[in-house]
């Protein structure tokens, strides 16, 4: 074949090589822009539908509404979400508190008031063992005085009488499933926890009663004045033999114990009644505002059962510290002091003992006697 023929038949071969692969690369762009089209209108036809479904569906259905979980989660946290009546506070769906209070009954609370009763009784036991019984220094007399009269005593014992009846059974509301259950079992547990709760529930007007009368009785013996400080300086006396600081009818011991008394005892009757008429009272939320102006940013907007969660758990942490002290006055007002038990018992006491625990108060006494029978002599003439 000759030259010329050859290169045009080349020419003619590699134009149409040329031609196809163009063909080709057209029709792949094509295709890609057709995909391309095709897959972005798929999105936005995606993206319309949730708009849509989130704009219409219900919660719960898929894609409904953002996301479930997330409402959830915020429903479980008690957030606060928009409500159109008055009270906003409903704008709480689930109270999650109970949760916490649970926790803190449970937990804390539980383990710790355990520890506080048994340390008191184990500091107790270990001051009886290392300083025995009190005893009346100088020995009876075999004189006694009177140191409470009948109305004195029996205010007293509705008091003790009462506290002793609400605690035992306020303990067992805390402790007795755990304790008793054991013993006696569950059945027999479940009715003694009835029992005891409506033994708290009435016995709690009588200790209220106890705690007025006792107020009214004797609050004019219980203002600090100047032998306290030395009582207390001494430690009453308590720790030593033959140590008796002077003190009026109550020493400075007595007159810390009598306004704990009170106010611990305000306190938890305060609490306790709210918790006895539900709803009725908000106890917190006034507190919390007379605290803020102290310049505290305590929560004033508390709903109801908020109010109810915080006096459970204060009724209890103060009743608990109550139990404390009170053990402790037990003791002494009992095996740890010989001729204490008396003044309470009969109403008399052993001269001997009045001397050495209230030397101002017997002074006081024995001046009284002698104006008195100074004035009948007078009288007689
Ligand atoms: C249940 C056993 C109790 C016993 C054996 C007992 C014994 C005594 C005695 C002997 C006194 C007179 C102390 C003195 O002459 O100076 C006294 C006073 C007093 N008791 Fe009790 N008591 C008991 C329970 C309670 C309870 C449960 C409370 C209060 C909730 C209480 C509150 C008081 C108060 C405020 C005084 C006057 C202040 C003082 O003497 O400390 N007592 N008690």
């Amino acid at each position: 074949m000759p030259r010329s023929t050859t290169s045009v038949a080349t020419m003619k071969n590699n134009t149409a090589t040329y031609a196809r692969k163009a063909t080709v690369i057209f029709l792949l762009a094509l295709m890609a822009i057709f995909l391309t089209n095709s897959f972005s209108q798929t999105g936005s036809l995606a993206q319309a539908q949730t708009q849509a479904q989130n704009s219409q569906s219900p919660v719960g259905a898929p894609l409904g509404n953002s996301s479930d979980s997330d409402m959830w989660r915020a429903v479980k946290r008690g957030d606060r979400g928009n409500v159109s009546i008055i009270d906003k506070k409903s704008g709480v769906l689930i109270q999650s508190g109970g949760q916490f209070l649970r926790d803190l009954r449970n937990g804390p609370m539980f383990s710790y008031g355990a520890a506080a009763i048994i340390g008191i009784i184990a500091l107790l036991s270990l001051f009886y063992m290392l300083r025995g019984r009190i005893r009346i220094d100088s020995g009876k007399s075999d004189v006694t005085v009177t140191r409470f009269n009948s109305f004195e005593r029996f205010s007293h014992w509705l008091l003790a009488i009462s506290f002793v009846i609400l605690g035992l059974s306020g303990l067992n509301m805390i402790y007795g499933k755990f304790l008793l259950t054991p013993l006696v079992g569950k059945s027999s547990y479940g009715d003694i926890a009835m029992a005891g709760k409506w033994l708290h529930n009435f016995v709690a007007f009588a200790f209220i009663l106890g705690l007025v009368l006792i107020l009214i009785i004797w609050i004019r013996h219980n203002f600090p004045n100047r032998h306290d400080i030395v009582w207390l300086l001494k430690g009453g006396g308590m720790f030593t033999r033959g140590t008796h600081p002077p003190a009026k009818k109550f020493n400075a011991g007595q007159k810390i114990l009598f306004w704990l008394i009170i106010l611990a005892g305000a306190s938890i009757a305060l609490s306790g009644v709210s918790l006895l008429f539900p709803f009725q009272f908000s106890l917190f939320a006034d507190t919390f505002e007379i605290i803020n102006r102290l310049g505290f940013n305590l929560p004033t907007e508390l709903t109801g059962i908020e109010e109810m969660q915080l006096s459970l758990v204060w009724h209890s942490v103060v009743s608990i510290f109550m139990v404390c002290v009170i053990i402790a006055h037990i003791y002494i007002g009992s095996v740890g002091m010989e001729g204490a038990f008396d003044a309470m018992g009969s109403g008399e006491v052993d001269k001997n003992w009045a001397k050495e625990h209230h030397s101002i108060w017997v002074d006081e006494l024995e001046s009284k006697e002698r104006a008195k029978a100074a004035s009948k002599q007078v009288a007689a003439e």
